[in-house]
């Protein structure tokens, strides 16, 4: 970057609010012992603008600095890492949870910037710029690029600053792929192979972490080719050994992939569907499917996690007939149980597993109701009975089921049986949608007793039998209210005779 651009990358830094709202809290003589480095630095020289989180190095004593910073800035100080001296200020100028920014000081680590620097993890991450306002530093202009990170930044690379450095802190390597998905930079040949050699060394890392990591890599549009990489090179088998008996399974006609490669195909599948939309006629229900996905900023992670995951109880339930045909009976219910446990050993949260346990559980459930539906069988009300055993997550099923079949070949994807698929697939979604099919029902409308008194009747078959009906009638829109369903007891009570 020539002496000019530096120059003025660095005013516009040092005027970015919250670093000049730092520089006004502290006197001069501090000032020169502060440095801006990390991420911030690094997305405001890709040209950035919004940056939240700010991370500072500091050889003040840190104690003191921040509480003194905290006091002028009104900011909440939070201890982050007691042993290697991370403390938090968390300003909030308008009180509004989106004006928050945070700061993060650091102890500086080594005798001096440099040798902070050097212990970094990637060359784009190991820049630092002096906030003494003075043309200070290697360069002149305040600015500490000892490793090359500028030019990384250009030619969008993610370099080790040295192969120690991913010896030295194992989640790095996963830090590479969540860097390189999130910022479309590609990883650098050497760090790769290093990454390749000692990908079993990610499992010292907390589990907290590499969930943490993991989520975010998951969370970035375009994660699906580094997802690759991160198979190649061992990682993913690491993190999770349960994929290796997926490896080479192969799985009848319905299928042109093993079992492994179908899974991978689906996560890809999901996340196109997840960046791109759906396709098809099914496109008209983007928007809601859009909107439920942006509720929740895990959602889309967690469905790339079900998706590479939904297949998971096959290896264990893969059965022969007689006639040599592939079956895997209940491989749903047992891949929800494989994936929950995943989840529960990387630390996720329970709603998130049981999201996903949900999501795969069912997975197969569009497809059985296309045979219902070829055959004739398939009714509405078999249609909002499932949705609303799934409950409000249900979008999670189609979209997961859509990329499902996507990924899978064989006489199954025959243009007949698909289109009966999609149109399965499209009343699914207008019940979920446009009638709100997938509420869970809080209970019925009448209890049997209810309906004993206001009918008097004693206890048996035709309490069960009205109950029923009277469920029916509320998933067919027939009676929303308790006043509704005693009209319609009192109905069905005098015309029904029991068999
Ligand atoms: N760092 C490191 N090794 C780690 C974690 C962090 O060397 N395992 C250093 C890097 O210099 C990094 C900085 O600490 O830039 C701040 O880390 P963090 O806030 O976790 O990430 P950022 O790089 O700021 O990235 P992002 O903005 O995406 O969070």
């Amino acid at each position: 970057m020539s002496h000019d651009r530096l120059n003025l990358l660095r005013e516009e830094i040092l005027r970015a609010p919250a670093v000049a709202m730092l520089l006004d809290a502290v006197p001069d003589s501090v000032r020169q012992d502060l440095y801006l480095v990390g991420g911030a630095l690094r997305d405001f020289c890709l040209g950035k603008k919004d940056v939240p989180d700010f991370d500072f190095v500091t050889s003040r004593n840190l104690e003191d600095l921040t509480r003194e910073c905290a006091e002028k800035l009104s900011a909440r100080r939070v201890v982050l890492d007691e042993r290697w001296g991370v403390i938090r200020l968390v300003c909030n100028a308008q009180g509004l949870l989106e004006d928050r920014i945070t700061l993060d000081f650091a102890a500086m680590q080594g005798a001096d910037i440099l040798e902070d620097l050097s212990r970094r993890d990637f060359t784009c991450n190991a820049m630092a710029l002096s906030l003494t306002g003075e043309a200070s530093g290697a360069s002149g202009q305040g600015w500490w690029d000892p490793r090359g990170g500028l030019d990384d930044l250009r030619t969008r690379t993610i370099r080790a600053v040295q192969a120690s450095s991913l010896r030295e802190d194992p989640l790095r390597m996963l830090r590479a792929f969540r860097l390189g998905a999130t910022l479309g930079f590609e990883i650098e040949a050497d760090t790769l192979e290093t990454i390749c050699r000692e990908s079993e060394g990610i499992l010292q890392s907390a589990g907290e972490r590499i969930h943490d990591e993991l989520f975010r890599f998951l969370a970035a549009p375009d994660s699906h080719g580094y997802l690759i990489q991160m198979d190649r090179c061992g990682m993913l088998q690491v993190l999770f050994p349960e994929i290796e008996r997926m490896k080479g399974l192969p799985q009848g006609r319905h299928h042109h992939l093993d079992v492994w490669g179908h899974s991978l195909q689906t996560a890809r599948l999901l996340e196109s569907t997840l960046r791109d939309g759906l396709g098809g006629f099914l496109t008209r229900w983007n928007a809601s499917s859009l909107a439920w996905v942006e509720q929740q900023p895990r959602t889309r992670p967690l469905l790339k996690i079900a998706a590479l995951f939904h297949d998971l109880g096959k290896p264990a339930t893969r059965s022969l007939d007689p006639a040599g045909e592939v079956h895997f009976y209940g491989h749903d219910r047992a891949s929800a149980e494989a994936a929950y446990g995943i989840l529960e050993r990387i630390r996720a949260a329970r709603i998130d597993r049981e999201r996903v346990k949900n999501w795969i559980r069912y997975h197969m459930a569009p497809v059985h109701m296309t045979s219902a539906y070829r055959k004739g069988h398939l009714t509405e009300k078999a249609m909002i009975r499932f949705l609303r055993r799934v409950g409000p997550d249900a979008l999670g099923v189609l979209v997961l089921s859509l990329a499902d079949v996507g990924a899978s070949g064989g006489s199954g994807s025959e243009q007949d049986w698909k289109r009966s698929y999609f149109e399965v697939v499209d009343s699914l979604f207008s019940l979920c949608v446009e009638r709100g099919a997938t509420s869970r029902e809080p209970g019925p409308l009448l209890s049997g007793r209810d309906l004993m008194d206001a009918l008097n009747i004693d206890p048996g078959p035709r309490v069960g039998r009205l109950l029923r009906l009277l469920d029916d009638a509320r998933i067919q829109g027939r009676i929303r209210d308790r006043e509704g369903a005693l009209d319609l007891a009192r109905a069905l009570h005098k015309t029904l005779r029991l068999r």
